[in-house]
């Protein structure tokens, strides 16, 4: 990847909720990168932290949410043309006035969620919503915005592209909402999209075509996609490299060959193993033992020790750091020496 120019660098990001409950301590430095261009997944179980590392970066937490600590540096002259940020080199998003973030969330960056409708507008019709954000970036006439809208629709194969134009969110299908608010996503240009589980709500034939599509226009746009889902399939479909997290932090990052081929961090290997091959015997199917902890009180050191086969006593104690054991292939675990010892043994059996 050393040819690959970085969009985006999140340095050890901080952030927890203040609830009755207790303090929760959902992400505790989470560390990672983007490159310009790539489809970046981050996967994990349930309640790792996956939505709240995009919130946190978006600037979109709840009231109850907040970020401590950690840097977002963003590398994009672009952005910070349209933001209007003067300073030489990269820009911290966490540092950004409220004004200055929601133009970057309106310029420079948008979220896609599960549910469509919460993005778009009920009260007017697609072609509406499409062209304002046309003419908020492209500075087009009302016909000029109106063909390309027409354009977008007949590239997401939103056709009579005429007729959905006219249309009301509520008169279309799941599927073909989450095509607009792709496309209204997309309108705007920016250097970065988040989409989160984008594709979950819809049927199986759905998901593949809108997850194409939307892997088409990033590349028609050169935009950077982070991709968060469950589904390690889609994952091995669309990614570039792959970010795994457990329990707030990102525990290993590498291409996804790599990934599903090598994984060496215990977590992401009990999380490959769990996915059912067709290939494989139903009995060969292994697990993970146990559940993401409760993050109001999360087990100390590393998190994952008391669910991880090669835990030791410093596991307890300490968080590891991340390491770069292989080229580009990034792992946090006090043990590792040990998990590619047993790869080699099992390699010479
Ligand atoms: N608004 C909130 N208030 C309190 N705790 C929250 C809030 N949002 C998230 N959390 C907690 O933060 C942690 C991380 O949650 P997050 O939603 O990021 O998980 P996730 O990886 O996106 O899970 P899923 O795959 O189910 O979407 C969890 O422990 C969750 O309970
Ligand atoms: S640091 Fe220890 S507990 Fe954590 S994954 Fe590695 S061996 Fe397991
Ligand atoms: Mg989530």
């Amino acid at each position: 990847m050393a040819d690959k120019e970085i969009l985006m660098e999140v340095k050890d990001l901080v952030t927890r909720f203040y609830t009755e409950d207790g303090v929760v301590k959902a992400l505790e430095g989470v560390n990672f990168a983007v490159y310009k261009g790539e489809t970046f997944a981050l996967v994990g179980e349930t309640g790792c932290g996956k939505s709240v590392t995009s919130l946190s970066i978006l600037r979109l937490l709840p009231v109850s949410g907040k970020t401590l600590r950690g840097e977002v540096l963003f590398h994009d002259a672009e952005s910070k043309k349209r933001i209007g940020i003067k300073k030489e080199g990269p820009f911290d998003i966490l540092k950004l006035t409220s004004k200055q973030a929601l133009r970057m969330r309106g310029f420079s960056m948008s979220l896609i969620t599960q549910d469509p409708m919460t993005s778009l507008n009920p009260v007017y019709t697609v072609g509406d919503q499409i062209m304002e954000v046309l003419q908020l970036h492209k500075k087009l006439s009302d016909k000029q915005a109106k063909k390309e809208a027409l354009q977008l629709l007949e590239d997401v194969e939103l056709t009579p592209a005429e007729d959905i134009f006219r249309k009301y969110p509520h008169q279309l299908s799941g599927g073909q909402r989450q095509r607009i608010v792709i496309v209204i996503s997309l309108a705007a240009e920016p250097a970065l999209i988040f989409a989160d589980e984008p594709t979950t709500a819809l049927d199986v034939t759905i998901q593949a075509r809108v997850l194409e599509l939307l892997r088409e226009m990033k590349e028609e746009f050169n935009t950077s996609l982070v991709l968060i889902t469950h589904n390690l399939g889609i994952v091995a479909e669309v990614s570039d490299r792959i970010g795994v997290m457990y329990a707030g932090r990102v525990v290993e990052i590498a291409d996804k060959y790599t990934m599903f081929k090598r994984p060496l961090h215990p977590y992401t290997q009990g999380l490959i193993a769990a996915v059912p091959k067709i290939t494989e015997k139903k009995d060969t199917l292994s697990f993970i033992a146990g559940t993401v902890p409760n993050l109001i009180r999360p087990p100390s050191g590393c998190r994952f020790h008391p669910r991880c086969p090669y835990a030791t006593d410093i596991c307890k104690e300490k968080i590891p750091s991340m390491e770069e054991v292989e080229p580009d292939h990034f792992v946090e675990c006090w043990n590792v020496d040990e998990v590619i010892k047993d790869l080699e043994k099992e390699e010479c059996e």
